[in-house]
């Protein structure tokens, strides 16, 4: 289906409401007269979902990002007209932030769904809060909703809110992505609260999951928890029938928007920035990182491959560097300090090891950059390494390769991210655990000649185009369209 074309769904709902943690705005202090201003927030999902709220007048739902209390109305009100959709916002102080966002959500479902149970810590402190904040949102969004309109909650921060939707009376449609991993039963039966979640998730009428593998681990998940349904999984978006209802469930790989990224990559500003960086590093075949600070990414198991890489390879000594670029995220949960730390000792290891005049093998960066600034170490760069232990999709490897339009450049790629499905083939694929697995990969890459790198690259570059995040947004909408005739 073309971008612009019409979609079926419009015709099945009035509005289409969308609820996540965050807003699609960054709410912040202006410094010059103490009030609030707001940016917004890069991003294909964002760039996407604006496109169809704009169209079918919309609204977000969502927290602005800061406890301290506010009267946000004007602001939001300023920014919902800049933005072409409504935007209402849910304040959360401090307590709420601590135990629904850093606590369950980040130190219960996040660890649990990568399969890091030793990063858990299942307070149920954690839980109780959750459960209120997510009625807080559902509180929210039934005072703002008309009875057609279709309600999509984004995320593992909001598993509840279709539960206490359904409380309220909502009877609206209701879909549910995941954007991170779905476990398999051996890990999830962990969780103390597996069946009110598993239960709180059939409450909507589509459940989106990135890949194949998570759809069919909330399958198995299903059939290990609870009884009382059946499953029919022979067409690609399977069914759930309780003897309430019917649920979808499939996957829909999210993905860019690839044309902006392609061509703003192509600009000359970043053009010139990437030759810039290309002149910094003497021309060396650069290798790069782009994280954010977390433990599932697998920075270490990266930085121990490149340390190993130079142990094997002395050869490589002086023409290769690594460009690690981590961005800060969640530091006020401990398990991230611990890791920040363990990131800055291995750099400082394998530099103090390894550097010469005029060498240094690791060059690391931790802080925000400007969205033009990473397009340009993109496509400067040789060989992208990305080696996340466990991953939903991992986008920073379709921005990658949307940004090298000349068809150069190697992706090395976790197979446990969820983009290695698609991109099997013309990757090279590693385990993350593996280090002399990915030194190996690195020095392949190093060697690639320059007809591989264009033959997998362009095809790497065609199926990201294919399927782009206007894909993503209109496959999830027309499946949770094609449900009319479901009986509730
Ligand atoms: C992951 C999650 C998103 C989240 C993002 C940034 O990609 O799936 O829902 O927004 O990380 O994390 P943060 O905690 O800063 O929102």
């Amino acid at each position: 289906m073309s971008h612009q074309g019409e979609q079926d769904y419009s015709l099945t709902f009035d509005r289409l409401v969308i609820v996540s943690n965050r807003l699609p705005i960054t709410v912040s202090k202006d410094e010059d007269n103490g009030g609030w201003q707001f940016r917004q927030s890069i991003g294909g999902l964002v760039t996407a979902l604006t496109s169809v709220l704009k169209k079918r007048k919309g609204m977000w739902i969502g927290w602005p990002g800061i406890t301290e209390e506010a009267n946000l109305d004007g602001l939001l009100a300023r920014a919902s007209d800049e933005l072409g959709y409504t935007m209402r916002s849910i304040s959360l102080d401090k307590e709420e932030l601590d135990l629904y966002y850093f606590g369950f959500s980040n130190e219960v479902m996040w660890p649990l769904f990568h399969d890091l149970q030793s990063n858990c810590n299942f307070d149920p402190a954690y839980w109780y809060e959750y459960q209120v904040v997510n009625q807080k949102f559902a509180k929210v969004i039934a005072e703002n909703i008309g009875p057609n309109d279709y309600i999509w909650i984004q995320d593992y921060h909001l598993v509840m809110v279709a539960k206490e939707l359904r409380r309220l009376g909502v009877k609206n449609k209701m879909g549910f992505f995941l954007h991170i991993p779905f476990p398999s039963p051996d890990a999830f039966i962990r969780m103390p609260w597996r069946v009110q979640i598993l239960e709180a998730l059939l409450e909507y009428d589509l459940l989106g999951f990135q890949t194949p593998r998570d759809r069919n681990n909330f399958v198995y998940c299903m059939e290990a928890v609870l009884r009382g349904f059946r499953v029919d999984t022979r067409r690609q978006v399977a069914t759930i029938s309780t003897p309430k209802r019917k649920i979808q469930v499939g996957s829909f790989p999210i993905s860019i928007d690839y044309k902006e990224f392609a061509s703003v990559a192509a600009s000359e500003e970043v053009a010139n920035m990437s030759n810039q960086l290309r002149r910094a590093m003497h021309n060396r075949c650069i290798l790069l990182g782009v994280d954010r600070l977390d433990y599932s990414k697998g920075i270490p198991e990266k930085l121990r491959a490149f340390r190993n890489m130079l142990e094997r390879y002395s050869d490589l000594h002086n023409k290769l560097a690594l460009i690690q670029i981590v961005v800060p995220s969640r530091e006020d949960i401990p398990g991230y300090q611990t890791l920040l730390s363990e990131i800055e000792g291995l750099v400082g290891e394998i530099n103090g090891e390894f550097s010469q005049p005029g060498w240094v093998p690791v060059q690391y960066m931790f802080r925000n950059f400007e969205r033009a600034e990473i397009l340009a170490y993109y496509r400067a760069s040789d060989i992208a390494v990305i080696t996340p232990l466990k991953d939903g999709m991992n986008l920073v490897a379709k921005e990658y390769c949307a940004a090298h339009a000349d068809n150069k450049g190697v992706l090395i790629l976790s197979e446990f991210a969820g983009s290695a499905i698609q991109f099997r083939k013309n990757a090279l694929l590693v385990n993350p655990y593996d280090i002399e697995g990915i030194a190996d990969a690195m020095y392949r890459a190093y060697e690639m000649d320059l007809q591989e790198q264009k033959w997998r690259m362009r095809k790497l570059r065609r199926s990201i185009a294919r399927r782009d995040v206007y894909w993503w947004v209109n496959f999830f909408l027309q499946t949770a369209a094609s449900d009319v005739a479901v009986p509730r």
